[in-house]
């Protein structure tokens, strides 16, 4: 899942790559790099540990500006430590091809002792540096570098998206393998990136390469070549407003203000999509059959998004009674699959390997495919039978806020409608959904101004506690589940979520005096008791979403009733905890250790 960015130009070719780097930098940041051809015909090459931003500080613009063709990557490693020596672009013996990947090359090892019983030498430790040896091996004279690049590539198996540059020529060429690449031509060149984020305001449109196409960049525009013949470059995709980059507001990382954003992306979703909900014209404009002609509903994803799935999928099993499943993206198999089944995929970014390749395995003979998405130019909207936006905007913080909280919403605004399209819903109930639904910005809105000191406090008080439990019942579980989720992403500390019930059979063991433990409060009654069984220990209780009133001095726990979906505006101080206690820690709660915001290996 790394970032890649090359740019063939007239001039500027390597400040334009390493632009370009910094708006993929969410992508990987374990280390970056950058290789150019310089006028003189020697190479710019330049590697760091240190971030995007460090390269620029390394070689200056003077030297940048001189380049005509250049290859950038942002790296998310996941074969060979993370080191300067490691990072791309990786060269060839000869210091000619430049070479930057992404994906994994499963035979990388074969290869390996091939090549070097051939001859060639190694200098890194990473997988992707076959392709720099079997493309240096094929580039002899009176063979053009897309040749080259198709005779290495036929080599590998796995996952790739590759540009190479060579050095002599000042050409670069690029292929694409189940990962992402795409093509923009600009007035002056012709860039290459992992994702048209890259190429925000530089471009209005953009081309997307399929399988195995390989583009070539000389002297003139693009050549596309699909199956060893010339062919016409692919359909122009408008470059998307939510490509742009949002701001960190009054916060000094962009997460906290992701999070303050949430009610205002939340009155987006409600007012674009509610008044389709009570005619069923939300639904029946996607394409999507009738309820009734599905017996289940399948939602996959990965992480915060397999989350959201969760809490949408609510909505058609306790409104609807459809039963409904929600599948990790990655342990998809294929035989699982059964017909009739609605397929709600979902993914914030659009990228995710383990999401694509799990409708890879869907059946010829399968039920729709739903994707939920906040990049509708992205690889799943485009394999998809349908697309919705979520509507979130630009999220640059690698942990996901305010695209779960647009995600579920958009997701139960399709599943209201669809069960009204049907008439399958209990009337009551629908209506204290709706209700729910148009009040969910203003909960959101409380809950940011209600929690925002707290969770500054909780954090003071947790800062040194080695583990966190999550509970909650029923339709309050996912929410527990999320919150322990941006927990260990953010603060590097265990956490673990459980069903409330199941604390008894073993998890209870955890608990000792201080022992922090949130509940998640849908309104279950039976949380009094399992609450009780945590204080008994002298667990230390954080309850959210509970509603209490003082009578008379006394604290009295109001019912709650929560709607299909669950206590969405729960997940606020959640989010704002782990941030707080992050922060308290020293951590960079935009860019997490070890992750990246789009996960393009699977
Ligand atoms: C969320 O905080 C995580 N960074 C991660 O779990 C994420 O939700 C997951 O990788 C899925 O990404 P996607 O929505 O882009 O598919
Ligand atoms: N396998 C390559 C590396 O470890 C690329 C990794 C990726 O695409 O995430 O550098």
């Amino acid at each position: 899942m790394c970032g890649i960015t090359a740019f063939r130009g007239t001039t500027a070719a390597a400040t334009r790559a390493r632009t370009a780097l910094e708006r993929l930098e969410y992508r990987g940041y374990d280390s970056a790099g950058i290789a150019a051809r310089r006028p003189d015909g020697t190479t710019l090459h330049e590697r760091t540990v240190r971030g995007v931003a460090a390269l620029a500080a390394a070689v200056g613009p003077a030297e940048t500006d001189a380049t005509t063709a250049a290859v950038g990557h942002t790296r998310w490693a996941t074969h060979g430590a993370v080191t300067a020596q490691n990072a791309h672009p990786i060269e060839d013996c000869g210091g000619r091809v430049f070479v930057v990947h992404n994906g994994i090359v499963e035979n990388a090892e074969a290869l390996r002792t091939e090549l070097r019983a051939a001859g060639h030498r190694f200098a890194t430790e990473v997988d992707s540096e076959v392709i720099a040896h079997l493309i240096e091996q094929a580039l002899r004279p009176g063979v053009d570098l897309g040749d080259a690049l198709v005779a290495a590539r036929d080599r590998l198996e796995g996952s790739w998206a590759v540009v190479v540059l060579d050095a002599r020529s000042g050409e670069i060429a690029g292929t694409a393998h189940a990962s992402p690449l795409i093509c923009a031509e600009t007035g002056d060149g012709v860039y290459l990136a992992s994702d048209v984020g890259a190429v925000v305001g530089e471009v209005a449109a953009f081309r997307v390469l399929e399988d195995d196409d390989v583009v070539e960049v000389g002297g003139a525009g693009p050549r596309w070549h699909r199956h060893d013949h010339s062919t016409r470059p692919r359909g122009l995709w408008p470059v998307p407003r939510t490509a742009l980059l949002g701001s960190t507001g009054r916060h000094d990382d962009h997460m906290g203000n992701e999070i303050d954003e949430q009610p205002a992306v939340a009155r987006r979703v409600v007012d674009a999509l509610s008044p389709g909900i009570a005619d069923g014209r939300l639904w029946k404009g996607l394409g999507l059959p009738p309820l009734d002609g599905v017996d289940r509903v399948c939602v996959v994803g990965c992480g915060t998004s397999l989350h959201a799935g969760q809490a949408i999928a609510g909505v058609f099993e306790r409104l609807a009674a459809l039963p409904t499943r929600a599948l990790v993206a990655s342990e998809a198999v294929h035989d699982l699959w059964e017909p009739r089944t609605l397929v709600i995929a979902i993914s914030q970014s659009g990228e995710t390997a383990d999401v694509l390749r799990a409708l890879d395995r869907l059946p010829a003979r399968r039920g729709p495919v739903l994707a939920l998405t906040n990049s509708t130019s992205s690889s799943l909207a485009r394999r998809s039978d349908a697309v919705i936006d979520c509507l979130a905007g630009p999220e640059v913080g690698v942990a996901a806020t305010k695209t779960f909280v647009a995600q579920v919403l958009t997701g139960v605004c399709v599943a209201l409608s669809g069960v009204c399209a049907s008439g399958r819903a209990d009337a009551a109930r629908f209506d204290a959904d709706l209700r729910a639904l148009v009040a969910a910005p203003e909960a959101l809105r409380a809950a940011v101004e209600e929690w925002r000191e707290p969770s500054a406090a909780l954090a003071a008080e947790f800062a040194t506690a080695s583990g966190f439990l999550f509970l909650g019942r029923g339709s309050g579980l996912v929410y527990a589940a999320e919150g322990a989720l941006k927990l260990k992403e953010l603060s590097y500390r265990w956490a673990e979520h459980q069903p409330a019930g199941e604390l008894k059979h073993g998890p209870l063991a955890l608990v000792d005096a201080g022992t922090p433990v949130f509940v998640v409060d849908n309104g279950d009654p039976r949380l009094d008791v399992d609450i009780a069984e945590v204080t008994a220990r002298g667990g230390r209780i954080v309850r959210i979403g509970e509603r209490v009133l003082t009578v008379g001095g006394s604290a009295v726990h109001l019912p709650r009733s929560g709607p299909s979906w669950g206590p969405l505006d729960g997940v606020v101080p959640l989010q704002m905890f782990a941030r707080e206690l992050a922060l308290r820690l020293g951590r960079n709660v935009d860019k997490p250790r070890n992750l990246a915001k789009s996960v393009t290996v699977s």
